[in-house]
């Protein structure tokens, strides 16, 4: 039996990964703050799939909560095969409209906690000769988007240099690029997301389903729908300054 720790794992993407990992028959850590929301999750699971599926409550904007995570990755009796780094949120407001303390929490959570989860993980996985790890970034990381669309570009470039650096030690890591999936994100963030076209939006489990197969395939980056990839060809031709003007538009700034 393998076993995936997911984090972020209360809703949305990092709820349909762990669906998707207990369905496979693995067994799940699920992780985030809400720890009665995460055992709700974790018995349906057990139930519905019949795999252990443990519950670790860390708020990954704290030292102390990500040294539990590192703790738990770390651990040679219960090894962890996929590791997938999902917590994260957005905020509302251009710069200088957000407080740079929460700048900094978001930083803390898209970057450090990736980074030190990452290794803790990898550290393991490279001492078995396999394993994987998905961290969850966003189209964002492709357009000037702020705080949220710079630390999704370091989620990018750091995983992909990592793939690169372990590419013969059996572990592999994929940054995974979706554009807008319906989940809690929005609406936490208190984002008006109403001028975003129907079809722009993506359902998080076939956005899991994609990536476990770009994932299977090898891929370092994946962007899980032929829409957003055609969408991401063109942002990569047309001029910086319209790509700005329709990135800093589209779902972000206006109150619910
Ligand atoms: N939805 C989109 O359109 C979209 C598009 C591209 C990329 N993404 C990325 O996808 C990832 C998942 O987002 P989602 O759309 O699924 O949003 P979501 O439904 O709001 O889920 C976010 C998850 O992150 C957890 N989380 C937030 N802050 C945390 C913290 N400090 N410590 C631990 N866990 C924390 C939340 O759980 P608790 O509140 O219980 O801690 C929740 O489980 C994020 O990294 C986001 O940037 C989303």
């Amino acid at each position: 039996m393998t076993t995936a720790l997911i984090t972020g794992a209360t809703s949305g993407i990092g709820a349909a990964f762990a669906r998707r990992s207990a369905r496979d028959g693995r067994d799940v850590v699920l992780v985030a703050r809400d720890a009665e929301r995460l055992r709700r999750t974790a018995t349906e699971l057990h139930d519905r799939h019949g795999v252990e599926a443990s519950v670790l409550a860390a708020d990954l904007a704290t030292d102390e909560g990500i040294a539990s995570v590192e703790e738990r990755l770390g651990d040679r009796r219960h090894p962890i095969d996929l590791l997938v780094n999902n917590a994260g949120f957005g905020h509302r407001g251009r710069y200088l409209e957000v407080p740079v303390e929460d700048e900094l929490r978001m930083l803390k959570v898209h970057c450090e906690a990736v980074l030190r989860l990452t290794s803790a993980a990898a550290e393991r996985m490279r001492e078995r000769g396999r394993g994987g790890i998905v961290n969850v970034a966003s189209v964002a990381a492709f357009l000037p988007r702020g705080t949220y669309g710079a630390s999704k570009a370091w989620v990018v470039q750091f995983t992909q240099g990592a793939a690169r650096d372990l590419g013969r030690s059996g572990v592999r890591l994929m940054a995974l690029c979706p554009g807008f999936v319906r989940t809690e994100f929005h609406q936490r963030a208190g984002m008006a997301a109403g001028n975003v076209p129907g079809w722009m939006w993506l359902d998080a489990d076939r956005v899991v389903d994609a990536a476990m197969e770009d994932l299977a395939r090898g891929k370092s980056l994946s962007i899980p729908d032929p829409r957003y990839k055609a969408l991401m060809g063109i942002a990569r031709l047309a001029p910086r300054g319209l790509v700005g003007r329709a990135s800093s538009t589209t779902g972000r700034f206006s109150p619910r």
